[in-house]
Formats: structure tokens, C-alpha cells, sequence
């Protein structure tokens, strides 16, 4: 079995998790952080980034390293934002 771990991380919680279910994984795995091409730093990007997550908007990813059909189980990771999954994820699954 092949696994992909895919995560966005806008202040590296998520990450760290990944990092920690990476260690535990007994298979074969690839592993892909979102990049989101909107800016989502500081005071600004954290307002317009809750706002974006409570509405459902979409953003702009960097292209994808690894494709998700080629693999056998794909785990993903988001932070919470607004009580919603983050837009960059919500664009990826979309
Ligand atoms: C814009 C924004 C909105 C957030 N909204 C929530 C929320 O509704 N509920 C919650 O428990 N945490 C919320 N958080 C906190 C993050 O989910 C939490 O800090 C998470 O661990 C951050 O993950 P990261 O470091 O991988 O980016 C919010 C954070 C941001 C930046």
C-alpha cells in the first residue's frame, strides 16, 4: 500500500502533526504541503482568511507535486478556520 499525506499549514501546527503521523505510518508514503497563492499572513490575511473559509471561497494553489490516483489511501490535514476547512483544502478536494 502506497499513502499520500497532504496538508496546508498557514502556522505549522498541521504540519507538525503530519510530521507525527508520518512517523507512524507502517507503509510506503509521499508527502505534499498546499501552497496558497493568496497571502494569509498577518492581521489582514487572517481576517480575509477566516472570511474565506466561513463562505466556502476558493483560492489559488501552486501546482501539485504528487497525483492523488496513484495512490492507494490519501490522508489530508487542515487546520480549522471559521469553523470550516481552510480554502486551500476546500480547493483541493473540489
Ligand atoms: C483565519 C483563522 C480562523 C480560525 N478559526 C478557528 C475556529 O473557528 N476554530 C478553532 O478551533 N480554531 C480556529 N483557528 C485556529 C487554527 O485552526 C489553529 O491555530 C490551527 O492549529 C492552525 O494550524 P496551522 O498552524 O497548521 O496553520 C483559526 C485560525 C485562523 C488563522
Amino acid at each position: 500500500m502506497k499513502a499520500l499525506l497532504l496538508f496546508y499549514s498557514r502556522s505549522g501546527t498541521t504540519r507538525k502533526i503530519a510530521e507525527e503521523i508520518s512517523a507512524s505510518l507502517s507503509c510506503a508514503y509521499d508527502q505534499e504541503e498546499l501552497v496558497d497563492r493568496k497571502k494569509r499572513s498577518g492581521m489582514i490575511g487572517w481576517l480575509k482568511g477566516g472570511r474565506d473559509a466561513q463562505t466556502g471561497k476558493l483560492t489559488e494553489l501552486a501546482p501539485l507535486q504528487h497525483d492523488p490516483a496513484c495512490y492507494d489511501l490519501v490522508i489530508v490535514g487542515s487546520p480549522v478556520w471559521a469553523g470550516k476547512m481552510t480554502p486551500a483544502i476546500r480547493t483541493y478536494l473540489q
